[in-house]
């Protein structure tokens, strides 16, 4: 989500509807926008995009020079127009945007339904409208204070009551907020871009920090009440940088969004104790129907079959049921056995691949159960899914899938321990392991991004080839083949993934002096027998690049002609690591090609044609 806010002299609508432009690219589920004006607090808001807000503008005007605004991407509630932002609680006093998730928000609407309060939407930011306006005792400002004191979770708040109309308090914990800082007028943002056409001198907020705007100016404090002073940040990039927050593509900021994903991601699934994981709010199923599911088909398309690839050995390994995977394209043709007690899970970033739309339907015609994983809340997959995990990657602009694929892996394992949780085929103390390995992870991808530039030259060196391979066994295979598509999508250079195994069946042919090979050397129990295969191509003359774990790269180093290592995890959770230094190598493949890096010729990012 996005929001926006203004406190000035301008037509505020105007200052809010050109900000959500800029944050559309933040989900376009709804908008909405709330402006004090000679009436009061109103509000505008509208489901669908941007544009019908504009209309809804159009017919039902609003004027005034405070407001704030929001353009969604759905996460508690469907997409509609009572679930779009700005909320107001019963007085209509009060009103909030907010970005983020706020874990507890159930226990919150309870205690205050308790005391009278009503609601009208599924949102978690109703909620927090009503508790500033239960905490509000003549100051918004101490009221915002002691209501987030109570929620957990992120939250970026724009707020506004009609009690102080020339007052914007914003607020900041895990989700980014920035305040602008004009002549006789302030903005709040959720990214620069967003305020960008009317200052470029801004304070970015910290977690934990709030800013109360007038049009005078604007004051810096904790949440706890500390004053606090800050610097002013001078943005000296043009608008199009800062759209990618600095990066020079989307794809290299989704790349780097990845830690953020996974933590978002695992947020709210793993229990307090941290040994447990609970998708009861996802999955509808009860243990006596976990347990009766006799085997399991993923379908999907593209990358997110590749993730279905990791997906199948991670199920079978925890909660030992067989899975079958299927490109979704080819599922519905091959008359699967399909029986009641099979668990269809489909996965697709967008939710709306027509390939994996009509395999889900014939999925459920044929009586199956349907589970989906995607990263798009309300999508037609999620609509006629039985039960649904959403990822929460946040919105994917390049087409080259990256945080979305990675954080497919992510609710993989999570589902891998839910079900052999349910089905006890799993110690609390392996669950307790994984969950601790797992809670590293967004870590450990932050230090392989901290070594970003270091497959830069090797990227160069690959993009004058025109084939290359890649190949690994088990969990390396498959990230092998993700590895090979990413390559294929952006720098139009031909490759293949290969099981390590394999080659010497008939492709070995294929090698000769100088190509490329990249090997994924990361499962301890398969060190040996990979090794053996790199050297099988060494002896053909190809050049090798190793993708190790720390500890074991000198080994690695031996048979290859170049190493990278990645820290060390669990064998089953390394994929969440391995494929980060492909997709780094195929970005600046492509880069160095001089190829169009976030959309690549012929493909689209969501493909609603079978
Ligand atoms: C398209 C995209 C791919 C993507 C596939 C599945 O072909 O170009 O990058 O992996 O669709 O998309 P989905 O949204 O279903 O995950």
């Amino acid at each position: 989500c996005g929001i926006v806010g203004y406190i000035g002299n301008r037509d505020s609508k105007q200052v809010l509807i050109e900000g959500l432009k800029k944050l559309e690219y933040r989900g376009y589920d709804s908008a909405g926008i709330a402006v004090f004006t000679d009436n009061g607090l109103e509000i505008r808001k509208s489901k669908g995009r941007l544009a019908n807000l504009e209309d809804k503008l159009k017919s039902e005007p609003i004027q005034g020079s405070v407001g704030i605004g929001h353009t969604r991407w759905a996460t508690h509630g469907k997409p509609s127009d009572v679930n779009s932002h700005p909320h107001t609680d019963n007085s209509s006093k009060f009103s909030v945007v907010h970005n983020g998730i706020v874990e507890n928000y159930l226990d919150l609407k309870e205690e205050l339904g308790a005391k009278g309060h009503t609601f009208v939407s599924e949102t978690d930011t109703e909620v927090i409208s009503h508790l500033i306006a239960d905490e509000y005792e003549g100051d918004i400002v101490s009221a915002v204070q002691r209501a987030v004191k109570r929620m957990r979770g992120a939250y970026a708040l724009g707020v506004l009551t009609e009690y102080e109309p020339s007052k914007l308090v914003a607020v900041r914990f895990a989700s980014p907020l920035v305040i602008g800082i004009g002549e006789n007028e302030n903005f709040i943002g959720s990214d620069i871009p967003a305020i960008l056409e009317y200052t470029r001198n801004v304070y970015i907020l910290n977690d934990g920090e709030m800013a109360v705007l007038t049009r005078a100016g604007v004051e810096l404090m904790t949440t706890e009440g500390d004053i606090i002073s800050k610097e002013i940040f001078h943005v000296d990039w043009d608008l199009v940088t800062a759209e990618k927050a600095g990066f020079d593509h989307f794809m290299l900021k989704e790349i780097h969004e990845q830690p953020k994903a996974y933590r978002d991601t695992m947020m709210g699934r793993i229990g307090a104790d941290g040994k447990s994981v609970t998708l009861s709010k996802e999955i509808g199923m009860t243990t006596e129907q976990i347990r009766g599911i006799s085997r399991v088909h993923i379908v999907a398309c593209g990358t997110a079959f590749h993730a279905g690839l990791v997906g199948k050995t991670v199920i079978e390994s925890l909660a030992r049921i067989p899975v079958e995977t299927d490109v979704a394209s080819e599922y519905r043709y091959r008359s699967p056995i399909i029986t009641p007690d099979t668990l269809v899970i489909v996965v697709s970033q967008s939710g709306e691949t027509a390939d994996t739309l009509a395999a889900l339907r014939e999925a459920k015609r044929n009586g199956a159960r349907v589970l989906a994983i995607t990263n798009v809340v309300g999508s037609s997959v999620a609509r006629d899914a039985d039960d649904v995990i959403t990822t929460w990657a946040g919105p994917e602009i390049a087409v080259a899938s990256t945080k979305a694929y990675s954080s497919q892996l992510i609710a993989f394992y999570l589902l891998g321990l839910y079900l052999a949780q349910e089905r006890g085929t799993i110690e609390q103390a392996q669950v307790a392991e994984i969950v601790e390995a797992m809670h590293r992870l967004p870590d450990q991808v932050e230090s392989i991004l901290e070594q970003a530039e270091l497959y830069k030259g090797v990227a160069e060196a690959v993009s004058k080839h025109d084939n290359l391979f890649f190949i690994g066994r088990g969990l390396d295979f498959a990230v092998a083949q993700e590895g090979s598509l990413k390559l294929k999508e952006i720098s139009y250079i031909h490759s293949e993934a290969y099981a390590a195994g394999e080659l010497k069946h008939g492709t070995l042919a294929l090698i000769e002096d100088g190509i490329p090979v990249i090997a994924l050397v990361t499962q301890e129990d398969l060190y040996e027998k990979t090794l053996s295969n790199i050297k099988e191509v060494k002896a053909r003359g190809a050049h090798v690049l190793g993708i190790a774990n720390a500890g074991y790269e000198d080994e690695v180093a031996k048979s290859v002609d170049e190493t990278f290592s990645i820290p060390r995890t669990l064998p089953l959770l390394t994929p969440a690591l391995s494929v980060v230094p492909l997709q780094l190598l195929s970005y600046h493949a492509s880069l160095a090609r001089g190829n169009d890096v976030d959309k690549p010729r012929n493909l689209a990012k969501s493909v609603t044609v079978e």
